[in-house]
């Protein structure tokens, strides 16, 4: 192995850093490899100044940094790109394009470090001839195939902190206060947040609820005298008779931005209670920060495995964590289907008989 190069697609997530690095140190250590990053995701391959060397001076310190020094964009598949011909914008698959400036630099092994988004553009390259080996990246934890992705325990760690400060503004002021968090059409942040938070209701896109089932939990905690209550409401929950809602709808190019779920929960409380409510939406801030040191073990984990697979040649396969050891899977595997919270699992059921309520009550 001479060469490998690495990029970082779709939304950033706490951790990408330390993965680089990682792969970075074990190559030129265990196999004396040279190592280049791509800006900008699959974009870094068309762009002229879209490369970067990586040698130690340029991963010193980034252990503990949040993003990306490589850059990101979740607007970047070589399949679908906008682009302007002849003055217009239009959409094209230019993956041609994408693979021949692959194959031009001469890479043994191209890790993308990404979501199930760029895992998916990536298997796409694979049966296109690309040597892609996969690292699982998003703070949804949403991928298959691995027990967690890294960037979820740092997002954890801000839904829980601002759970708990929620708390104690709710509970001086006795209101209800709703906090909208990330996760898309998975629900593990509000899920375990919530749970580590001691939220009185969870909303989670894989449980539909009724809106008289939230009121009623509310009201309960009235009459027992629980003035306030704390909501943690994922941005993909939907109502049992309703959609989800969108702040922003999608294209060829975009997938359409969740968003606003938290504001409809808080106005039907307001509107059918005696309960003055609030409406937190925590937004990116579970995207940014300084990665846990779960987050930077899994991380540096990940990338050290990713090259040794490169090492051994094992493209199309994924790096994931199973059983608490780092394995590698094919990357079709792990896009099969979509991870998403299992609901007659132990996590939903420990929060049911903590008394949290889900929404799907009658
Ligand atoms: O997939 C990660 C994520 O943060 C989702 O939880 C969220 O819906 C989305 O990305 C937001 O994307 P953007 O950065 O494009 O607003």
């Amino acid at each position: 192995m001479k060469k490998i190069g690495v990029l970082t697609g779709g939304g950033d997530a706490p951790g990408l850093n330390a993965v680089i690095r990682a792969v970075v140190k074990t190559a030129i250590r265990s196999y004396d490899c040279e190592v280049v990053g791509f800006r900008d995701g699959f974009d870094g391959f068309l762009n002229p100044e879209g490369e970067m060397p990586l040698r130690r001076e340029e991963v010193r310190g980034i252990l503990p940094r949040g993003g990306t020094i490589l850059g990101t964009a979740n607007r970047g598949n070589p399949f679908a790109r906008e682009v302007i011909r002849d003055g217009k914008r239009v959409i094209e698959d230019t993956s041609d394009e994408v693979v021949a400036a692959i194959e031009k630099e001469n890479l043994d092994a191209l890790i993308v470090i990404g979501g199930d988004g760029t895992l998916k553009i990536s298997q796409e390259l694979f049966e296109k001839g690309v040597p892609v080996i996969g690292v699982p990246k998003t703070i949804d934890n949403d991928v298959n195939g691995t027990e967690v992705t890294f960037g979820f325990d740092t997002a954890l760690c801000t839904a829980t902190e601002a759970i708990d400060k929620l708390h104690t503004t709710a509970e001086s002021h006795h209101r209800v206060m709703v906090l909208e968090l990330m996760g898309r059409d998975a629900g593990f942040i509000s899920l375990h947040a919530g749970v580590a938070g001691g939220a009185d209701v969870i909303l989670i896109p894989e449980i539909p609820f009724h809106y008289k089932a939230v009121v009623g939990k509310i009201m309960r905690r009235v009459e027992n005298g629980r003035h306030f209550s704390i909501l943690a409401v994922s941005e993909g929950a939907k109502p049992l008779e309703g959609k989800q809602v969108f702040s922003r709808a999608g294209n060829e190019v975009y997938v359409p931005r969740l968003g606003g779920i938290g504001y409809q929960v808080g106005q039907y409380i307001e509107e059918n209670t005696e309960q003055e409510t609030r409406v937190t939406v925590l937004g990116h801030i579970q995207r940014g920060g300084s990665p846990t040191p779960f987050d930077r073990w899994l991380a540096t984990r990940y990338g050290a495995a990713a090259t040794r697979l490169a090492a051994k040649g094992g493209f199309g396969r994924m790096v994931a964590l199973q059983y608490g050891e780092v394995v590698d899977i094919p990357l079709e595997e792990a896009l099969a289907t979509p991870k998403r919270v299992n609901i007659n699992g132990d996590a939903v059921r420990t929060a049911r008989d903590l008394g949290i309520c889900f929404g799907d009550e009658k």
